[in-house]
């Protein structure tokens, strides 16, 4: 069900944690299961410096968490703001069609915690044309 990567990100998680003073935080609870992820970013040069999560969620999330976070991790802000939850979920060798929705979570909640660092850090916030 579950290929050979998506069980070693689930097995060994990377990026597990928290950043007690982070530049964006959000935390999302998906509307298909109610599990939850909490994602902390630090940006520098507007850069993805850091980032760690707390996933309380299935195997699928937390594969999806790792993975995702592992693909932003030292990219520019608007590279991570491309990640959508279709790449986390190829990057892990696909994901179930019941599962589809894991990757939804961590793609989400990286996003708002983008967001959220914008909102605090409006001088960093991409120009509306
Ligand atoms: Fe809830 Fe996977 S079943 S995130």
């Amino acid at each position: 069900m579950y290929s050979e990567t998506l069980i070693d990100h689930f097995q060994n998680p990377r990026n597990v944690g928290v950043i007690a003073d982070p530049d964006g935080y959000a935390k999302i609870d998906s509307p298909v299961c109610g599990d939850l992820m909490e994602i902390y970013i630090k940006v520098e040069d507007d850069e993805i410096a850091d980032v760690k999560y707390r996933t309380f969620g299935c195997a699928a999330a937390i594969a999806s968490s790792s993975m995702a976070t592992e693909m932003i991790l030292g990219q520019p802000l608007e590279v991570a703001e491309e990640l959508t939850d279709a790449k986390v979920a190829e990057a892990l060798g696909g994901l179930p069609e019941a599962k589809v929705h894991c990757s939804v979570l961590a793609a989400s909640a990286l996003h708002a915690a983008i967001q959220d660092y914008y909102a605090k850090h409006p001088q960093s916030a991409k120009a509306e044309a």
